[in-house]
C-alpha cells in the first residue's frame, strides 16, 4: 500500500516536471518571436549595405552593368575583394564591417555566391 502511494507521488512529480518544461519552452518561443522582426518589416528597411552602396557606388553601377564582362567577382571572397578595392578607389575608408555589409547586399541581390560559414553571422 505504501509502495503504491510512493509510486503515485513519483508519477505526479514527473508530470509536473513535464508541464514546467513545456511552459518554459513556450516562454522561450514567445521571447524569440518578440525579438525577431517580421519579414515585412525587414523588407521595408534598407540594409546598411544597401544604404552605403546607394550612397557611394550606384553612380557608376546599375543592375544591368553589374559588370560581369571581366568577371572579377567569382565567389564570395573575390566579391569582398572587389568591394574593398572600390571603396578604396573612391577613398571612402570603409571599415571591415562596411565592406562585409555591402558585399552581403550585392550577394543577396545579384551574385548569390555561397558564403563561408564564419561570414554568415549578421
Ligand atoms: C568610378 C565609377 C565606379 C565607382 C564609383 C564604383 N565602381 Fe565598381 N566598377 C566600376 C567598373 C567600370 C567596373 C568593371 C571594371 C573593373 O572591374 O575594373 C567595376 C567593378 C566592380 C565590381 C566587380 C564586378 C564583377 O562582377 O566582377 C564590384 C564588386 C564593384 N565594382 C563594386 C563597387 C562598390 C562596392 C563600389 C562603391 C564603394 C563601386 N564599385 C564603385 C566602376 C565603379
Amino acid at each position: 500500500m505504501l509502495n503504491l502511494i510512493q509510486r503515485n507521488r513519483k508519477a505526479s512529480s514527473v508530470s509536473y516536471d513535464v508541464a514546467m518544461k513545456t511552459h518554459l519552452a513556450g516562454a522561450m518561443l514567445l521571447a524569440i518571436l518578440a525579438t525577431t522582426p517580421l519579414p515585412s518589416q525587414a523588407q521595408q528597411a534598407p540594409s546598411r549595405g544597401q544604404l552605403l552602396y546607394d550612397a557611394h557606388c550606384i553612380e557608376c553601377h546599375t543592375q544591368q552593368m553589374h559588370w560581369r564582362t571581366l568577371k572579377r567577382a567569382r565567389d564570395w571572397d573575390t566579391l569582398t575583394l572587389q568591394v574593398r578595392r572600390w571603396q578604396g578607389e573612391a577613398k571612402l575608408a570603409w571599415s571591415d564591417s562596411d565592406v562585409q555589409d555591402v558585399a552581403r547586399y550585392l550577394n543577396e541581390t545579384i551574385y548569390h555566391f555561397p558564403r563561408a560559414v564564419s561570414l554568415q553571422t549578421p
